[in-house]
């Protein structure tokens, strides 16, 4: 069951073979998912041989397989993971009755908005991140955003099959839509803000494949312990490939500090300007990405108070991430304090469920910035790299448009203007930035704003020439 068909056009393990409407229907599909990569995926390097993985089963140890690929020959296919025997419903009203191999009608279009929109970002990650490989640090790098733009571009391929298997004609139209709208378009842009903020710079892409494809994980995790199996399954494979995006971010993060405390112990001083001047970039400038990325990846979670998520729970399309570590499944008795600006509220515990996702998000966020600090503590400074309150920056929920500090203190309007620059970065910061971002591409060689990595990918050398440019 796990092993998966290579020798058809569209890779799969789901037997499109036994379903020719179905087949012929995503063999429609496919051209117009190619030219959307063409024109639209990485910019430049089509023709150029990457080492990258493919999956070649869905077991989670020894799944994928590494070799040169040129991108547009990478095999996109359909791979969920096994099903579940007898497997049933986890939470909400209907708990513990069998799970649908159908999507029952009363719940077929906000299924299909859910799976809509997670399909959405995929893409437009590839998007937003198509002009990078123009400065990539060093040919690991490049390999590295490759991997995670055609891994998103897989993750297309597997909402696209739920709206193509189980969504009928609506299902193919919405398929279309995905490779229609296109992140930062005027007119048809993608639908969640923070996927059409340009990323321009790597160290906005560490930033974004730390928090935002954190997100991803949450979202899916969610999604995995859908009633509807064959969204659970999708999403429970899909899951195996984020890993990989998240160590992106929080390895590429921890080799910018990494960087600015050499240079930071070269030049016996943490004057910004002097790091800067050296080349490297500083830390509050790395901590001002921070605060902008995160607060820009809280909002994707929703308001704190949420109907929406609230029915999503109990009919059983939507649950917590990691459901089986909570103790009561269906929440019709709970409550949860929220704090809102103007005090304490008791919310019904059901339509507080988008915060108690942001709480588990930012646990896991926590990681990596207890591991960089570890670092810059073990270099002698006293200067820490913190999280951003809740409260910070955020365009949705009770806190949206509300003047707060990064530590979450209401302040006036006229002060929360006059120190944003001092949160996020500045138009300043950004063109310095810019001004480091150059492309590397002699195998082995990293910018100087960046340390080499601690390891190559698949147990080659960081020397290994991942991408050959021709
Ligand atoms: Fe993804
Ligand atoms: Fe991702």
């Amino acid at each position: 069951m796990s092993s998966i068909n290579y020798a058809e056009k569209i890779p799969n393990n789901v037997n499109l073979v036994n379903d020719r409407t179905l087949q012929r229907a995503l063999e429609h599909w496919q051209p117009h998912f190619l030219d959307w990569w063409k024109n639209l995926g990485p910019s430049d390097f089509q023709a150029a041989d990457v080492y990258l993985r493919t999956a070649v089963s869905v077991d989670a140890q020894g799944w994928a397989q590494y070799g040169a690929v040129k991108m547009p020959d990478y095999r996109w296919g359909i791979f969920l993971a096994d099903a579940v025997p007898g497997r049933t419903i986890g939470f909400g009203d209907q708990m513990g009755q069998p799970v649908w191999q159908q999507v029952p009608g009363e719940y077929r279009s906000t299924l299909r908005r859910l799976i809509v929109t997670q399909g959405d970002t995929e893409p437009a990650s590839v998007e937003q991140q198509r002009l990078l490989g123009h400065t990539c640090p060093s040919l690991y790098d490049l390999r590295n955003l490759f991997q995670v733009n055609v891994e998103e571009g897989r993750h297309l391929w597997a909402m696209v099959y739920l709206l193509h298997a189980y969504f009928g004609r609506d299902g193919r139209e919405e398929a279309e839509e995905l490779l229609a709208r296109h992140s930062g378009d005027a007119d048809k842009p993608r639908i969640l803000t923070t996927f059409n903020e340009p990323i321009s710079d790597w160290l906005s892409f560490f930033c974004f494949t730390y928090f935002t494809d954190r997100d991803g994980k949450y979202q899916l995790k969610s999604l995995a312990e859908s009633a509807f199996d064959p969204l659970s399954r999708t999403c429970r494979f899909m899951l195996t490939e984020e890993a990989h995006h998240m160590f992106v971010g929080e390895t590429g993060l921890s080799r910018v500090v990494k960087r600015a405390l050499e240079v930071v112990k070269e030049l016996g001083s943490e004057e910004p300007q002097k790091v800067r001047a050296a080349g490297a970039i500083d830390l509050p400038t790395v901590q001002k990405y921070l605060n902008f990325w995160c607060s820009s990846s809280l909002d994707l979670f929703g308001s704190e108070i949420s109907s929406n998520s609230a029915q999503n729970f109990a009919h059983g399309l939507k649950g917590r991430p990691d459901e089986s570590q909570y103790e009561d499944h269906v929440l019709r008795e709970k409550t949860m304090t929220l704090v809102v600006p103007e005090g304490e509220q008791q919310v019904p515990m059901l339509n507080a469920l988008n915060e108690v996702m942001r709480e588990s998000y930012l646990k896991d966020c926590e990681i990596g910035l207890k591991r960089w600090n570890r670092q810059i503590e073990r270099a002698g400074l006293s200067f820490r790299l913190t999280l951003p309150s809740s409260r910070f920056r955020r365009t949705i929920g009770p806190w949206a448009g509300q003047p707060v500090t990064p530590q979450g203190k209401l302040i006036s309007r006229e002060e929360y203007e006059k120190r944003l620059p001092e949160w996020i970065p500045s138009e300043a910061d950004r063109a310095f930035v810019h001004s480091l971002m150059r492309k590397v591409v002699e195998p082995g060689k990293m910018a100087a704003w960046i340390a080499p990595p601690e390891r190559g990918i698949n147990n080659l050398p960081v020397e290994y020439e991942y991408v050959k440019l021709h």
